[in-house]
């Protein structure tokens, strides 16, 4: 077993910075939490890298949880997916547990297993994540890559610049936008196009849609999927100092017209033959919502991404087998983009995640239509 090479793993941290030439200084985290866990994303080459890593006796030194893969890590989920795929997706889960990173499998990190407190500072990888620990909790992180944020927990620290410091939080885009936000399709749309326009800068935005749970956090997602910053402000739901912009902030006016003509871009050509939910992992989605749902008899297979904890409650509760029997089927450990679909040969599918329709349709290659829950939950089209 060869020894971690620090040096090695300091410049991995240094990285971003070289063609700026900046050297920056670093600072200690409370908390990381690692992506890059996907076989579909990280291959036989991300295999052999984390083998390599793991088998250096490396171990993370804070609490670090892991996003979810490509596959349900279960009996189920083995019946679901390509043989060869498993065992790949366990592979890298090993690996990841020598490392001594928590086996969370979820890209909700902030609501359950890896919570972070206001004004700690992280190193997340998962830009819903990011955004939501930055722009909602008041927490302090990057967008780390997996490998960065890997780095990071196995170090302890991670570079003092970006959002880890006051300047960096300011918004440089003022964003105008006067339609409403009914739900969270329309939240995740207006997020997509704020982020498209904003690019790696924050923005600030004001809108009384944006203030519930579940359309904030569909919006900052969304913005997370086009764009590159890793904290967008939206007034009334982000802590911190009252003077929030630059001195002197662009304008970035949206309309609504481009949110709906986005939102036409969504609809399936065939019939759609399955409805996706939890994009980011279904934490809104509750027990009486999800047992509403199954009473409905929804007319398309339904599927629940959760973390696994999340199954393990429900399945303790009985549920998981209640909602299988009336066709809504809860899959933990993976991402939306999961074997299963392959599997089951879906081409045309909805769902209720502008982020999730995004990958979807570039990375899986499957048609995605767009509704809010309200309208899913009916069974639908
Ligand atoms: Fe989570 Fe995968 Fe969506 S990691 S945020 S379910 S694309």
């Amino acid at each position: 077993m060869g020894k971690i090479d620090e040096q090695l793993l300091l410049e991995l941290l240094r990285l971003p910075f070289r063609d700026s030439g900046e050297r920056p200084r670093f600072l200690r985290i409370q908390r990381a939490h690692v992506s890059g866990v996907s076989y579909l994303n990280i291959g036989d080459a991300g295999i052999q890298l984390l083998k390599d890593l793991s088998e250096t006796g490396a171990r993370v030194k804070v609490r670090t949880t892991l996003n979810p893969g490509f596959v349900e890590l279960s009996a189920a989920g083995k019946r679901s997916c390509d043989p060869i795929v498993y065992k790949k997706q366990k592979e890298i889960a090993e690996c990841f547990l020598k490392l001594g990173v928590l086996p969370t499998f979820s890209c909700t990190p902030h609501f359950e297993g890896n919570v972070p407190r206001r004004g700690e500072h992280l190193a997340w990888a998962e830009s819903s994540a990011v955004l939501y620990s930055n722009s909602v909790i008041g927490a302090w992180t990057n967008k780390e890559s997996g490998m960065g944020a890997l780095a990071a927990a196995i170090m302890g620290f991670t570079p003092r610049t970006g959002v880890h410091v006051s300047e960096g939080r300011k918004a440089r885009f003022q964003v105008e936008y006067t339609g409403e936000v009914e739900d969270e399709v329309v939240a995740g749309a207006l997020g997509y196009l704020v982020g498209k326009r904003t690019g790696d800068g924050i923005s600030i935005v004001k809108s009384n849609g944006l203030l519930k749970k579940e359309t904030t956090a569909e919006y900052l997602a969304a913005l997370g999927t086009s764009g590159a910053s890793p904290m967008a402000i939206i007034e009334g739901v982000t802590p911190g100092p009252r003077r929030k912009t630059r001195k002197s902030p662009e304008k970035a006016e949206m309309v609504e017209s481009e949110v709906r003509e986005l939102l036409e871009e969504y609809q399936t050509n065939e019939p759609p033959q399955a409805i996706l939910i939890g994009c980011p992992h279904a934490v809104f989605t509750s027990e009486r919502r999800l047992l509403d749902l199954a009473e409905r008899k929804p007319k398309l297979p339904v599927f629940v991404f959760v973390s696994r904890r999340r199954k393990e409650r429900l399945t303790r509760a009985g549920l998981t087998r209640k909602l299988r029997r009336r066709g809504i089927s809860v899959v933990a450990d993976a991402c939306i983009m999961w074997c299963g679909l392959r599997a089951l040969g879906y081409e045309a599918v909805l769902t209720n995640s502008v982020k999730g329709a995004h990958y979807l349709r570039n990375h899986m290659r499957i048609d995605v239509g767009l509704a809010p829950m309200s309208e899913l939950a009916g069974g639908l089209k």
